[in-house]
Parts: C-alpha cells; sequence; structure tokens
C-alpha cells in the first residue's frame, strides 16, 4: 500500500524497539506524513524542513511566545512546580533566548570555543583518554561509558570553565533528571525529579560562583563573573543559566556521541577498519557519525508568525519540533544509502546534529576534538573490542545514547 492509500503513520517515541532503533519508525513518519500534529507540537521529519525551521530568523526560542504554556505539559508542570513550593522561572540560558538577548549572550563567552581555542586542549584532551584506556587495558575491558566517554566530557568542561572538585556521580544524577525535560513526552514523577534536580543544582551553582569569586583564576567562570560584576553585561540570574547551560550541554551530549560512536562502529566493523587504516579519515569519521547517531535527536522552535513546512500550514505561537536524527538520515539529502554508516561520505559535514543558524553548537569544535581524539584512540589500540554484556540505553528520547557500554579488549 503507498503512503496515499495508507493511514499517516503517527510518530510515537514510546513505541516497543525504539529506544535502540528510532531510525526505521523515523523513516516509516518521514515518508508517510512528514509534517505532523504531535502531543500539543509540529513535529518535522525531512532535512530540508529542520534545515528552513532552524535557520527562520522569524522562529522564536522562548517558550512563553508559545501557546504550548497553557497546554497540558503545562498544567502538569505547574502542579509539580506548586507541590514543591516553586514558581517555574523562565530559562535565561542563551539557547532559550531570542536577539538582542541571544547575541549578547552569546557573545560573552564565544571567544573560548572558538576552534583555535580549542584546539589548544589537544594534549590535555589526549591525556585524559591515555590515562583512561590505559585502565581499561589493564583490566581486559570493562563500560566503556563510565570509563571514558561519561568522565572525558565532564572533565574537559569542568576544566575549562574552572569548577572546583564536586562529587561527580550526584551530579551526573541531577543533571540526568533535568535533560529528560526536554523529552517531548515525560511522567509526572520524571518531572518531579527534574524540578526537584534543577533546584539542587541551581544551588550547586551558586556556591561555585561564591566559591569563585573568591578564588578567581584564569578560566570560563572568572571571565563571566567579571562580566557579570560589570553590571549592565550579565545579570546574575543570566550569569547562572549560562554556567548551567555551559555545564549540562558540555557534557550530556559528547557522552552520547563516543559511547554510541564506539558501539556503532563495533557494529560495522569493517568501517571500523577503514578508520584504523586511515586515521586521516577522523575528521570526516566524526562528522559521519554526528550524522548517524544524532546525540540530540531534537530542537526545537516558536512559530511567530503563521508558516508553512513541505505544504502544510503551521499556525503562529505553534510549539515546532525539528526531529535532527531524522532529517540526519533523510535519503532526498544523503541519498539511498542514508542508513548506512560510511565514514568517507562526502556529504557528512552536512548534517544537522549541531542544529543551524543563530544557535548552531557553541561547543561543536570542544565536540568534535573530543570524540576525534577518543575515538581514535579507542580504534588504534582496541580494533578487536567485543561487547562483553548487553549494552544498555539511557532511556532519553532526545538525548538518546548508551547508560553503558561493556566490552572485552
Ligand atoms: C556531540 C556533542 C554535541 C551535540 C550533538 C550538540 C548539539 C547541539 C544542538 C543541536 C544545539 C542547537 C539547539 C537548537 O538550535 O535549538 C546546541 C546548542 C548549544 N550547545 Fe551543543 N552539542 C554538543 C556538544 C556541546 C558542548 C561540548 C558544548 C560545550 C559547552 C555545547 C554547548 C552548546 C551551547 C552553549 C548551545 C547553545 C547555543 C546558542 O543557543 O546559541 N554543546 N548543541
Amino acid at each position: 500500500m503507498s503512503a496515499t492509500e495508507s493511514e499517516p503513520v503517527h510518530f510515537n517515541p514510546l513505541l516497543p524497539g525504539y529506544m535502540e532503533d528510532p531510525y526505521s519508525h523515523h523513516a516509516e513518519v518521514r515518508a508517510s506524513a512528514p509534517v505532523q500534529n504531535i502531543f500539543e507540537r509540529w513535529g518535522l521529519f525531512r532535512y530540508d524542513d529542520c534545515f528552513q525551521l532552524l535557520r527562520d530568523p522569524s522562529m522564536s526560542v522562548e517558550d512563553r511566545n508559545s501557546d504550548i504554556l497553557e497546554g497540558e505539559r503545562a498544567a502538569q508542570a505547574d502542579a509539580v512546580a506548586e507541590s514543591l513550593g516553586v514558581s517555574p522561572e523562565r530559562d535565561l540560558s542563551m539557547l532559550n533566548v531570542d536577539p538582542p538577548d541571544h547575541t549578547r549572550l552569546r557573545r560573552l563567552v564565544s571567544k573560548a570555543f572558538t576552534p583555535r581555542s580549542i584546539e589548544e586542549l589537544r594534549p590535555v584532551i589526549q591525556r585524559l583518554v591515555d590515562e583512561q584506556l590505559d585502565t581499561v587495558a589493564a583490566d581486559g575491558g570493562g563500560d566503556l561509558v563510565a570509563q571514558l566517554a561519561f568522565p572525558l566530557p565532564f572533565d574537559v568542561i569542568t576544566e575549562m570553565l574552572g569548577m572546583p572538585d564536586a562529587d561527580k556521580e550526584t551530579i551526573k544524577i541531577w543533571s540526568g533528571h533535568m535533560v529528560k525535560a526536554i523529552d517531548p513526552i515525560i511522567s509526572e514523577e520524571e518531572m518531579r525529579l527534574a524540578f526537584e534536580s534543577g533546584i539542587e543544582m541551581d544551588a550547586h551553582i551558586n556556591k561555585v560562583i561564591e566559591w569563585k569569586r573568591a578564588n578567581p583564576a584564569d578560566d570560563l567562570l572568572t571571565r563571566m563573573i567579571e562580566a557579570e560584576e560589570d553590571g549592565d553585561r550579565l545579570s546574575t540570574a543570566e550569569l547562572n543559566a549560562q554556567i548551567t547551560l555551559l555545564f549540562i550541554a558540555g557534557h550530556e551530549t559528547t557522552v552520547n556521541l563516543i559511547g554510541t560512536g564506539f558501539y556503532e562502529l563495533m557494529r560495522n566493523p569493517d568501517q571500523l577498519s577503514v578508520w584504523r587504516d586511515d586515521l586521516d579519515v577522523a575528521v570526516n569519521a566524526v562528522d559521519e557519525l554526528l550524522r548517524y547517531v544524532s546525540p540530540v535527536q531534537m530542537s526545537r522552535r516558536v512559530a511567530l508568525t503563521d508558516v508553512e513546512f513541505s505544504g502544510v500550514e503551521i499556525p503562529a505561537r505553534a510549539f515546532v519540533l525539528a526531529v535532527l536524527a531524522s532529517a540526519n538520515r533523510d535519503p532526498e539529502k544523503f541519498g539511498a544509502d542514508a542508513d548506512q554508516l560510511d565514514l568517507r561520505r562526502a556529504s557528512a559535514g552536512q548534517h544537522v546534529a549541531f542544529g543551524s543558524g543563530a544557535h548552531y553548537c557553541l561547543g561543536a569544535s570542544l565536540a568534535k576534538l573530543e570524540a576525534q581524539v577518543a575515538l581514535t584512540s579507542l580504534v588504534e589500540r582496541f580494533p578487536h573490542a567485543t561487547l562483553a554484556g548487553d549494552p544498555i540505553w539511557n532511556g532519553r528520547i532526545n538525548l538518546r545514547g548508551l547508560e553503558s557500554l561493556p566490552v572485552s579488549v
């Protein structure tokens, strides 16, 4: 039956098997109803539509411009906030504000993230990777998420910001609960945990700021605090929001690129050999893995005016989801072999895994460098790694990745 004759396929990330393989479901949706209304939002599944959405300056990233605030999910959030005795506050991180605030906030931190500043971190990253992999080698294997994919980006962003030593496990739990809140569907319990962890994280960041005021150094936190002390460049609430964003975005995404990336290489041994036999493929290979695993599977905007995607009218104030993971596997963009991992793919760099336009990922160079160093070292040192147990998925629809990847080397 052709797509026109059949019922449209509705996007449903709660389907059994979705965590292991969201892509075959995306493909069905993309072929059948690539622009559709789901859970009070509009979903876009084609590359061209997602690209247009992300680059459209008339799109907002501020939820308050959306009717979703009156919807079911907003009511759920209000109920949880009320039961905890807090009021849901506007998120002032750059990811969630429009120009001119966005421009000012992004400019304040962007110098630390230029490709040149990032390249200077290469020796630090290589040392961290070598240390972790020495342990894996000595033990004959281990969990590559717990031992490499998680601690590497966490330690690098901690170092860049100049955060004090803190209990990594506790922070990992808070940040895991917080990022669950950006899934398109969550339970009331998950919403409650996200709120509670947000409150804990907020208190922690406030303590970090106080500590750093007393212990300034040559780091990003000190530079941001100076901007706040300057008065009109950054408010205290904005300072707190940018630190939280950088800290969380700095590790909750790259972990998935490295963890799921290596898993996909293990599942595609011919591609692992391509990398091992030609280490110069690393730059293109990481772009191809970004396309293939989309560590951030979706991104959202609010339409400020009526707008059309693939012939479908979307009204002003609608909440629109760009399903980046689907865009990155769209055969109209990447060809009939879009579902194949091909580390030499010429168009790999055209993925939208980092978004596009004004909010294009600020940490893209950092994430790519971390993945190039980590995965090149893994491929070089453990080309014959085998699974030592079932990999466990993290249960997140948006920041999809592995919770653990047990291997023998
Ligand atoms: C593989 C790893 C990563 C992926 C896939 C990723 C993905 C993304 C995406 C898709 C966006 C845009 C969201 C939108 O348009 O709505 C974004 C924004 C952002 N990312 Fe990343 N990211 C990664 C790593 C990082 C790292 C390491 C940092 C470092 C701190 C970072 C910091 C940010 C920031 C600050 C923004 C907001 C930019 C803005 O609003 O102007 N990301 N990221």
